[in-house]
């Protein structure tokens, strides 16, 4: 059984297998990094590097994780996130398609996404009945999925040709795809540079994570000059998400001050 977050792939076996083992086999490979929890009949490996390629193809075969309602932590929060502020331009990184997306274009805000795999953008304005254009952005190799009043601007590119660049001065940030506790300590530094950059004056992030591998002092040494950053709340994993070793989400709310 698969569970995706974020870049990363959860993979849970019936069968009891070691390290040992899995290496014998020849599964040890960089993609397969580790068992986290090893019962007698359950193991958990968690599969880093989900490609750009590997996405799209999980896009095109229906096997995403995309989340029909809206994220508690999001409804419980948003109004920090908004601070009584109007049309808010809003980043949502690994977007999919998102239903907070929705939300809050309807409620005038301004939300720019990036995601690779086409078919998710394509779908976000299908099935939310908004017009559409598509136009090719070499600078980020990839393309944008514009509503007809420019508030929603999705990009279809692999996130880190994205940048400041491209889209700047955000007002706000909603990171539920939970990127920054999948990729390798490298990458989650590239990850949260680009975030920074993009957080404009007064700009207030909510980022979700789970409990896997980045804590409160983690974060805290990445948001230092320039930032503040609090431990909002806490949510308990459901069965399903424990079963994968998953005890829980925490919110952490960043300022830009
Ligand atoms: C957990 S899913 C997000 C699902 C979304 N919350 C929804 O409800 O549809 C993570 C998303 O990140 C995207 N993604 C993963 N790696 C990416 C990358 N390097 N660049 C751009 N998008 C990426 C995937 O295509 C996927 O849609």
């Amino acid at each position: 059984m698969i569970f995706v977050c974020g870049l990363t792939m959860y993979r849970r076996s019936e069968r009891k297998r070691t390290q040992t083992s899995r290496a014998n086999s020849g599964h040890a490979t960089a993609a397969v990094k580790k068992a986290k929890h090893q019962h007698s009949d359950v193991s958990i490996e968690r599969e880093d590097h989900m490609t750009v390629d590997k996405w799209t193809k999980l896009w095109k075969e229906d096997k995403t994780n995309h989340t029909p309602k809206l994220c508690t932590m999001f409804t419980k929060h948003v109004d920090k996130l908004i601070n009584s502020r109007e049309r808010v331009k809003t980043f949502v990184p690994l977007c999919g398609k998102a239903v907070e997306i929705k939300w809050l274009w309807d409620k005038g805000h301004e939300v720019v996404g990036v995601n690779c795999g086409d078919k998710a953008l394509k779908e976000f304005f299908e099935e939310n009945k908004i017009g559409y254009s598509v136009v090719n952005i070499p600078a980020v190799k990839g393309k944008l999925y514009k509503s007809e009043d420019g508030r929603i601007r999705l990009y279809c590119c692999d996130f880190y040709q994205f940048n400041s660049a491209i889209e700047s001065g955000f007002g706000a940030v909603w990171d539920h795809s939970g990127s920054l506790i999948a990729v390798d300590l490298a990458e989650q530094e590239k990850y949260v540079d680009i975030i920074k950059s993009l957080m404009g004056e007064k700009c207030v992030n909510l980022t979700v994570l789970d409990e896997l591998s980045v804590n409160y002092d983690k974060i805290r040494t990445w948001f230092t000059d320039g930032f503040r950053v609090e431990a909002s709340d806490h949510a308990k994993a459901d069965r399903n998400l424990k079963s994968f070793g998953i005890k829980g989400h925490q919110l952490y709310t960043i300022f830009k001050i």
